[in-house]
């Protein structure tokens, strides 16, 4: 167990002046002048696996079409697919939509200010029922992601254990300061504290971090740390890659299953390939056989359930 108390100084530096920093150079993103339980869990979902940027123009435009939770859940998975064309990683589009689904069974159509209740919803795991808490409720919680595990193990200077990592998270939110910490804590992440080439000579706290004072000597302490995910495998050529040729295609009409199924998916020459990855596409209640073709959407959508 690493020992907190010893960066009691530290962490109320780190506090003072990452408040400073985001004051004047925190980023202008749209979901931060919200505070709409619905619409930041939908961002945060966006968010997990798709560029800020990119979150930046789409998010406006799904709000608008499933604008509550009860809007989503009134229609099929197949038309949230369909909005999140471009997105990448499909699966939290059918997530997005069972999460909307149980939010109306179970909650009223509210989204729940709990933890345990969060993450029982399908599609929402620690890191986002911690973002709608802080980032919608404002609650004193600390936000763990990538971006977040990299800064505190180069804090720490050493690679932390997941138990560690989230405690030294928790240490650092400030009283009443959950909403602010966090989101600075992402922009320190994301803007200052990158995973290559970090920008050290314009961190506001680069006098309380370890790895910093160390001159970055030596192997980077984010590497293998908590909650720091490995470099993503190569998308091209990937099952991944097929796997959303194939729900691109089905965005705009049913696939015959054989060739047509194979070319849809870019590999014209492995039908058993093909097949194969179609039938985690249809696990993932991303799709459904009907005869010999494949439609966008679970079959519980064809049925009119
Ligand atoms: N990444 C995940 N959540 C974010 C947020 N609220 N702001 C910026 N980047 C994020």
């Amino acid at each position: 167990m690493i020992d907190l108390d010893r960066h009691a100084a530290a962490v109320s530096r780190r506090r003072r002046c990452l408040r400073r920093w985001f004051e004047r150079s925190g980023r202008d993103l749209p979901w931060r002048s919200t505070r709409d339980p619905w619409a930041v869990l939908v961002a945060e979902l966006m968010l997990q696996q798709t560029q800020v940027e990119r979150v930046r123009q789409r998010w406006p435009e799904l709000l608008d079409a499933f604008p509550t939770p009860s809007a989503m859940a009134h229609g099929d998975a197949a038309a949230v697919v369909r909005a999140w064309s471009g997105l990448g990683y499909n699966r939290r589009a059918v997530a997005l939509h069972r999460c909307a689904t149980a939010l109306v069974a179970e909650h009223g159509g509210a989204v729940p200010q709990d933890r345990a209740a969060l993450e029982a919803l399908p599609g929402i795991g620690p890191y986002t029922s911690r973002a709608v808490l802080a980032f919608a409720f404002e609650h004193d919680v600390a936000v763990l992601d990538t971006n977040v595990g990299r800064v505190l193990a180069r804090w720490h200077g050493a690679a932390l254990r997941p138990a560690d990592a989230q405690a030294l998270a928790d240490r650092h939110v400030p009283r009443g300061g959950g909403w602010w910490w966090n989101q600075a804590m992402l922009d320190l992440g994301a803007v200052v504290c990158v995973r290559s080439a970090p920008r050290c000579d314009r961190c506001p706290v680069r006098g309380t971090c370890t790895w910093g004072a160390a001159g970055m000597l030596g192997a980077d302490p984010a590497d293998g740390s908590a909650a720091v995910s490995s470099r993503q495998s190569t998308f091209a050529g990937s099952d991944r890659q097929g796997r959303g040729r194939l729900v691109d295609a089905l965005r705009v009409g049913p696939v015959a299953d054989g060739t047509s199924l194979a070319d849809a998916m870019g590999w014209p020459g492995d039908l058993e390939r093909a097949r194969r990855v179609a039938a985690g596409v249809v696990a993932d209640g991303l799709a459904h056989r009907l005869g010999a073709t494949f439609v966008l959407g679970g079959a519980a959508a064809a049925q009119g359930s």
